[in-house]
């Protein structure tokens, strides 16, 4: 079987350890040719996008972080140094580079790890961010850009140009403030607004946007191409994205080209990219909005949501600047709620293109697989157990050991977690917190069917692979529902929405080797325990199939002696010594969601 567009990295003849991030791959052998450094600085910066000073988390002293514009199979080494107040990860997806705390120990504060990595068999749009406890609500992200190799052809132009587009909720708290809310058992709130690259509305209506706020302004010239790739790295809400008078032609989502379709506009939901080609074909002598506006809220509830619009600018060449105060319309599927499933279902793979490798994408014909084993995972209301509010997923709310999961297996520490997550959701009575993983076979081929029950649109994403999504519809999922799959151009990606009141299924081949997160990526969720894990073991035993630990692996837990102090110098200058990794309490990670 040749699955080309899976994470597995093929057998080299040089020991691999590939793994695949949760949305890129990581081989841990560095074995092509190209290698590209980075140097970053994860620090605190004050900006105000919504006109209020507040803290933010740059990257390289950027907010959004630079990109990593590489290509596949290029080896990636990136130096990250935490000048944080907490705890860092950044998560990348071999497991042993994976970013999460299933995988890793956080970096301590003061103290740099250096990530190495190979973007093997990987092409596509991605981003990175910080993957602890609500620190991405304060930035740190990023976008991860794989361009094919020049051998293959893509099916479509090459752009003239390319834009980075970061749309997402935003709230003038900090995520400090935000957890505390968060751990008395509060909600988040409408957001106070929608950045869009780290900046606010354009004042569009003189009485809802302040002045003086700066705004984004995409600059193209008449005539030309551009491919713009928009990432949604928000807390919780699904935005409807457009640009006036200018239809958006999808080609490529997290990985993998997509059938092209012209589209006024598309809803991008939390986690998730997208690519389109934006043709400059309308009248130039004037600019046109950039919308990012919030989907499936009733305003009548709230107020202050017909306050929160994204509005950035496309700005011609020459142009004499906006014509009119009106926003385009977006749709409004509080009563229409069949629009935004069945634009979903309408992005399908293409299956004769080639993406990282010549071979078309729907050479992996995941449709004649058996499937070995399903799981019916749901998602709900957040629920009190033992006096504490908590989300959970079939009934297991997770709670990190402070031991990363991948570390007590190789150091055969037996007690740090469970490998009983249920299969299907459990009754109200067993509700509990604790470590439960999915345990699963190598090369098995598996089908999850995630079920919200909750009032808000879910998302998940899993590290490592990406997953067929087969069939989403509202209503209960039964056996029958298999019939309604499609079996042959469902797209591949790495995150999914999960409409409230609704099922989606997806198809995964488990061909890479680790311990991989499964989590919902609304940051309030995920923070309050709406996580597993799906553990891949190594059939043949550890350093065959799986990549050995990197040298450099940070110890925590209750592997905290092997921990050996880290002298370096500090951005300024002056040494400072850290002792072991000490008991992490706020544990932070960096996560780079890199989708492959
Ligand atoms: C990081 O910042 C330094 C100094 O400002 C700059 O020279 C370098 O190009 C930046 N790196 C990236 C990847 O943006
Ligand atoms: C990213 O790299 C590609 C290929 O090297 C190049 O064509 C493109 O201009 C780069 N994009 C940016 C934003 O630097
Ligand atoms: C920290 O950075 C220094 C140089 O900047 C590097 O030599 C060292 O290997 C890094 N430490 C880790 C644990 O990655
Ligand atoms: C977040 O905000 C709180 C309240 O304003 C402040 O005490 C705290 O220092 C802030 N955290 C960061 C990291 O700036
Ligand atoms: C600006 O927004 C306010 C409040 O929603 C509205 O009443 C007003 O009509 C808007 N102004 C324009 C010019 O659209
Ligand atoms: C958008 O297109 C419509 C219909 O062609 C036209 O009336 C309107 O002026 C255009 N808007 C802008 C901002 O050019
Ligand atoms: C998208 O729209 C453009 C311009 O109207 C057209 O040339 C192209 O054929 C359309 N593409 C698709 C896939 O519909
Ligand atoms: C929005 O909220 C109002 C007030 O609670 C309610 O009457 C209305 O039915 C809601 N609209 C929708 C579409 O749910
Ligand atoms: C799938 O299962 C069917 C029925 O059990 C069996 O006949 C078929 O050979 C299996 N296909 C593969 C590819 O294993
Ligand atoms: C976990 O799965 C592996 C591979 O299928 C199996 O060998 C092992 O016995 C399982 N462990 C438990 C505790 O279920
Ligand atoms: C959640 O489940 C309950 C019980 O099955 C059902 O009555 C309710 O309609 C469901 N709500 C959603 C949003 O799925
Ligand atoms: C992994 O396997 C290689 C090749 O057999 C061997 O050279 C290396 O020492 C092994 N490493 C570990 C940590 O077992």
């Amino acid at each position: 079987m040749d699955d080309l567009r899976l994470r597995r990295c093929p057998a080299t003849e040089m020991m691999l350890l590939c793994a695949v991030a949760a949305s890129l791959f990581f081989c841990g052998v560095l074995a092509g040719e190209t290698f590209v450094y980075y140097d970053w600085e994860v620090s605190y910066l004050t900006v105000s996008p919504l006109g209020v000073p507040q803290t933010v988390i740059a990257v390289n002293g950027s907010f959004p972080g630079p990109l990593m514009n590489i290509t596949t199979n290029w080896n990636v080494v990136v130096n990250v140094l935490n000048s944080l107040d907490e705890p860092l990860l950044l998560t990348w997806r071999n497991s042993w580079q994976d970013g999460v705390l299933g995988t890793n120990c956080p970096i301590p504060p003061g103290w740099n790890w250096t990530y190495e990595f190979q973007a093997k068999d990987q092409i596509g749009s991605f981003f990175y961010f910080p993957s602890l406890f609500l620190q991405r609500t304060s930035g740190g992200f990023g976008g991860i850009t794989v361009n094919n190799r020049e051998v293959i052809p893509v099916p479509f132009g090459k752009p003239d140009g390319e834009f980075e587009v970061f749309i997402g909720d935003w709230y003038i708290k900090n995520h400090t403030e935000l957890r505390k809310m968060l751990d008395e058992g509060k909600e988040l709130g409408v957001p106070d607004g929608i950045l869009i690259n780290g900046k606010g509305p354009y004042r569009y209506n003189t009485t809802l946007v302040p002045d003086n706020i700066k705004y984004e302004t995409l600059n193209v010239q008449p005539g030309k191409v551009y491919r713009i790739r928009v990432h949604n790295v928000g807390t919780s809400t699904s935005l409807n994205f457009r640009v006036q008078n200018h239809s958006l032609l999808l080609i490529e989502t997290e990985g993998t080209y997509t059938t092209q379709q012209n589209m006024s506009d598309i809803d991008i939901h939390v986690g998730q990219s997208y690519s389109f080609l934006l043709s400059a074909n309308q009248d130039a002598s004037n600019d046109y909005y950039i919308v990012a506006s919030p989907r499936f809220v009733n305003e009548s509830t709230d107020q202050k949501w017909s306050t929160v619009n994204g509005v950035a600018i496309l700005k011609y060449d020459g142009s004499k600047g906006v014509l009119s105060d009106k926003l385009p319309d977006g749709p409004n599927d509080l009563y229409y709620k069949e629009y935004s499933i069945n634009q979903a279902k309408s992005i399908k793979m293409n299956t004769s293109a080639g993406a990282a490798r010549p071979n078309p994408q729907g050479s992996f014909k995941y449709g004649t697989i058996n499937i070995t084993k399903t799981y019916i995972i749901k998602s709900k209301n957040n629920v009190l157990i033992n006096g504490k509010k908590r989300a959970t997923l079939n009934g297991i709310s997770y709670k990190p050991p402070e031991t990363p999961l991948r570390q007590a297996d190789l150091f055969n520490l037996s007690r740090v977690y469970t490998m009983d997550f249920p299969s299907r959701p459990m009754d109200r009575k067993a509700e509990k917190i604790g470590a439960s993983v999915i345990n699963e076979t190598y090369k098995g081929f598996i089908e999850i069917v995630l079920v919200n029950n909750d009032t808000g649109v879910q998302n998940f994403h899993l590290d490592g692979y990406s997953f067929f999504v087969v069939g989403m519809e509202y209503g209960e999922w039964t056996e029958n529902s298999r019939n309604s799959y499609d079996k042959w151009s469902a797209v591949s990606r790495t995150t999914t929405q999960v409409f409230s009141g609704a099922w989606t299924a997806v198809l995964v081949s488990l061909d890479n080797v680790g311990i991989w997160n499964l989590r919902s990526e609304n940051l309030d969720r995920w923070y309050l325990g709406q996580e597993t894990y799906l553990r891949v073991s190594d059939p043949d035993g550890y350093n065959k199939t799986e990549m050995i630990m990197p040298s450099n692996a940070l110890f925590c837990g209750l592997l905290k002696s092997k921990q050996k102090d880290q002298v370096h110098v500090k951005s300024g200058a002056s040494y400072i010594r850290i002792g072991r990794v000490g008991l992490i309490v706020v544990l932070f990670l960096v996560g780079f969601i890199i989708i492959a």
